[in-house]
């Protein structure tokens, strides 16, 4: 008999890398490869790559020094790097030539190759080095090995078109392209079909969707066809730009009732000054009067956020105008970054970079006020019913389900096998910055 082989990948970065890797693993699957958690006893691993920020990069780099004993230990170990730092020409030659042991180098562009490249290799032609710089056309329809039963990630656009001064994704993830209606739709249907509760639509900005189209498809009408999809409980979406946040995507999460209420809408920062500088096209008082429109229309939503922290020129206003930000708007939950200079991007090239210790010393006191408001929110949830869906046992502890709320809060609650997969009322006893705790309520 054969014996059996066995894959790894080890994904860094956003949802979208999370999604290709799941993408990656179906095909690897389908070459009869079978999942391991051991890096000792796989046959092949792949790296799927972020360079969002620079400590992603270091990461990627640790990870292909640990690497190196494996593939000393068997020669016949295939080691692969893609995902968005291999877009980038600095990454793959210093790669190429430093770490001998990759095999194979490839791009975010030509993921659907990754069966033949191996082939490549396995028939002995040597180290493989495949990218594609093609910003047309979708990646095509790949089957995915899912993690969950549950819950399933469907991207809808890919790339990104809005060249924000700081970042590299426009970059390594190439122009906005939608994928057709019907074939989001049919995948959706098939998901429903085979058991999933709940969907994640995916994109750098999912208000783009449809721009690139033809036909009059737009993000509002997309949610709309979801909406009717028969099994399927949740439909949720990131990320949203603020700049195209529209009053008529505001009133379809207001009326769908299986879209979530919980919009992740970015700020970046609370000074116009440095929202200009980052070209993201929106003021500030424009992005608090969207905020206090959905709050209104939609009380019961969350709101959550991202923060940049020393960008370059920040002055300790600007920053102070930030901090009246978050304690005007009160997010449910902010994910708060460091400026990190990304090369080739214009915010790199200034020479007003904020000095390391005040970019830390500010995202400390960013982070201390928002961790404060978060246990405030939800502290104020204490005492309420709330309606979950079970997911399964919680990460740390096989005797305790997990499930999320509408607003997306992550609740805990006794094990009982017979919820997953179910949408129940539970009444929340404790909360913390990031969780809540309750039992289940009985209809
Ligand atoms: N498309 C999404 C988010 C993409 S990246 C959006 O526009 O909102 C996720 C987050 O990483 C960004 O919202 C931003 O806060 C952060 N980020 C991007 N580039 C960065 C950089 N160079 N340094 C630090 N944080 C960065
Ligand atoms: Fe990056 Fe801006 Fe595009 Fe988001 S919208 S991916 S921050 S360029
Ligand atoms: Fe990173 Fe690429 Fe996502 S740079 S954040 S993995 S789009």
């Amino acid at each position: 008999m054969l014996k059996n082989k066995y894959y790894k990948i080890i994904t860094y970065g956003c949802q979208m890398n999370e999604h290709d890797s799941e993408k990656l693993a179906g095909m690897l699957e389908e070459m009869g490869y079978l999942p391991t958690e051991e890096l000792a006893e796989s046959d092949i691993i792949i790296l799927n790559t972020c360079v969002i920020r620079e400590n992603a990069e270091l990461k990627v780099y640790g990870k292909l020094g640990e690497l190196k004993q494996y593939k000393r230990e068997n020669p016949d170990l295939i080691i692969g790097i893609g995902g968005c730092m291999m877009q980038q020409d600095e990454p793959v030659a210093e790669i190429y030539k430093k770490y001998q042991h990759v095999d194979l180098i490839f791009g975010t562009h030509n993921i659907h190759h990754l069966p033949a490249l191996i082939e490549k290799i396995a028939a002995g032609k040597g180290r493989v080095v495949e990218v594609w710089d093609e910003e047309e056309g979708l990646i095509p329809d790949l089957p995915s090995q899912r993690k969950s039963e549950n819950e399933a990630w469907v991207s809808i656009i890919q790339g990104c078109n809005n060249f924000c001064t700081y970042c590299i994704v426009p970059y390594v993830r190439g122009r906005e392209r939608s994928r057709p209606l019907n074939a989001i739709v049919n995948e959706c249907q098939q998901l429903a079909a085979d058991g999933v509760k709940e969907i994640t639509l995916l994109g750098q900005n999912v208000n783009s969707y449809g721009k690139d189209l033809a036909d009059e498809t737009d993000f509002p009408e997309l949610l709309s066809q979801l909406n009717e999809i028969d099994g399927l409980l949740r439909i949720r979406f990131m990320t949203s730009h603020p700049r195209d946040f529209s009053d008529k995507l505001l009133f379809k999460i207001k009326e769908l009732d299986k879209v979530a209420k919980h919009i992740h809408l970015p700020v970046q920062s609370g000074s116009n000054k440095v929202l200009k500088e980052m070209n993201r096209g929106y003021k500030r008082e424009y992005y608090f009067e969207r905020v206090k429109k959905i709050q209104q229309e939609v009380p019961e939503v969350s709101i959550s956020t991202d923060f940049i922290v020393g960008f370059p020129g920040e002055s300790e206003k600007d920053f102070e105008q930030t901090i009246a930000m978050v304690e005007e708007l009160k997010f449910d939950m902010a994910y708060t970054f460091i400026y990190s200079p990304r090369s080739g991007t214009p915010a790199a090239k200034r020479t007003d970079q904020v000095p390391e210790e005040v970019k830390k010393e500010r995202l400390q006191r960013l982070m201390k006020l928002q961790n404060q408001i978060s246990y405030q929110k939800n502290q104020a949830l204490i005492g309420t019913t709330q309606e979950i869906l079970v997911t399964g046992p919680s990460d740390n502890d096989p005797e305790v389900f997990a499930g999320r709320t509408s607003t997306n809060k992550l609740c805990f609650i006794e094990r009982d096998d017979n919820l997953i997969g179910k949408l129940v009322k539970v009444k929340i006893k404790t909360a913390k910055s990031w969780t809540l705790e309750g039992n289940v309520v009985n209809a």
